[in-house]
């Protein structure tokens, strides 16, 4: 095993060296930009550590790695266009810099390149990369729709929620895991535990996500804070509001979110005093806390070291505690 930072440091050291320079300049520059932006690298990190875990070589998972974050940062220029975000990581999103028809096909190119690097496995892992890959990638589809349509529908439910963010997020952290462990060959018990623990690792991610959108540092968090109450994204921050705060509450929340204010400040602000007010920011701490607990649950049918696990459980931590 590894450490982190060396996942990192490997993975880093693949992606410059397969970074494609060509002509036309307008496909390729936009994705070149995504993939330099920087991030935090959490899925490929996690491809090349399941791997070593299960021991595996890191080596062996690059390739793997690399497709997992081509297609997350695919997802993301497609995402930013369709949440209307003006920043990623700090910078410019891609369809500001560039425009949105630029940002669509550089997206789709992407899309078709993540496929391409299965291409470097043989037989029955490529097999089974392919379909786990496949499968990921329609439901991040299936969640990336139901964000959508929640944005315009007043009556979703918590179940609705947390299949939706399953979706659009959960399962890419769980297949990035399944990969390490496809890759290194181990039983179908430790790929199936290691598929659920990335599962319950992305649900508590994607809620630190919603928390931070709201209650993130403007100066570190590297997108527009306030970007989901902007967007009347129905977050967990907002549905706790819903679901514990008196009739008026309810009722001026949900006034606040049918409307689409040309300075939206005020309306952050407000909606911010109310997340606090009701508790729902203080619930949503919690949740996260109550999916990462479930997720180390999970490590406990899983056949390797205390070591290694220690080492997962850090990971979680460092992801529950995280403020980008
Ligand atoms: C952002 O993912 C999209 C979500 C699924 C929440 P990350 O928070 O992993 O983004 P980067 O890659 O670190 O920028
Ligand atoms: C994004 O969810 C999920 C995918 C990109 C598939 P968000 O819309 O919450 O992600 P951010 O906050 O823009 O990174
Ligand atoms: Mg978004
Ligand atoms: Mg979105
Ligand atoms: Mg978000």
């Amino acid at each position: 095993m590894h450490t982190i930072s060396d996942y990192q440091e490997y993975f880093l050291d693949y992606l410059s060296k397969n970074t494609i320079q060509k002509e036309p300049k307008n496909l390729y520059e936009p994705i070149s930009y995504i993939l330099n932006l920087g991030g935090k690298r959490l899925r490929p990190t996690l491809v090349l550590m399941t791997s070593e875990i299960f021991g595996g070589s890191y080596k062996k998972a690059l390739d793997a790695a690399l497709a997992i974050e081509v297609f997350h940062n695919f997802s993301l220029i497609h995402d930013d266009i369709m949440d209307d975000a003006p920043i990623r990581r700090g910078k410019e999103t891609v369809h500001e810099k560039w425009d949105i028809n630029t940002g669509i096909l550089s997206g789709d190119a992407m899309l078709i390149n993540a496929y391409q690097l299965f291409e470097n496995y043989d037989g029955d892992t490529f097999k089974q990369l392919a379909k786990l890959f496949t499968k990921t990638a329609i439901e991040v589809c299936e969640g990336q729709q139901y964000d959508i349509d929640f944005e315009t529908r007043d009556d979703v439910t918590i179940p609705e929620y947390l299949k939706m963010i399953e979706y659009k997020t959960a399962v890419l952290v769980a297949a990035a895991m399944q990969m390490g462990a496809i890759i290194a060959d181990a039983s179908e018990t430790c790929k199936s535990a290691i598929y659920d623990f990335g599962r319950l690792l992305g649900l508590a991610f994607q809620l630190q996500d919603d928390y931070l959108d709201a209650f993130g540092d403007p100066e570190t968090f590297g997108k527009q804070v306030g970007g989901d109450i902007i967007e009347n994204k129905k977050t967990f921050l907002y549905l706790m509001a819903i679901e514990d705060g008196d009739s008026n509450v309810r009722k001026q929340l949900e006034g606040l979110f049918s409307l689409n204010p040309e300075n939206p400040s005020e309306k952050i602000q407000t909606v911010k005093a109310i997340f606090e007010a009701t508790g729902a920011r203080e619930k949503t701490r919690l949740e996260i806390e109550k999916y990462t607990r479930k997720a180390f649950e999970v490590l406990d049918v899983l056949s390797i070291s205390e070591d290694k696990k220690k080492v997962l459980q850090a990971f979680g931590e460092q992801l529950m505690n995280r403020s980008v």
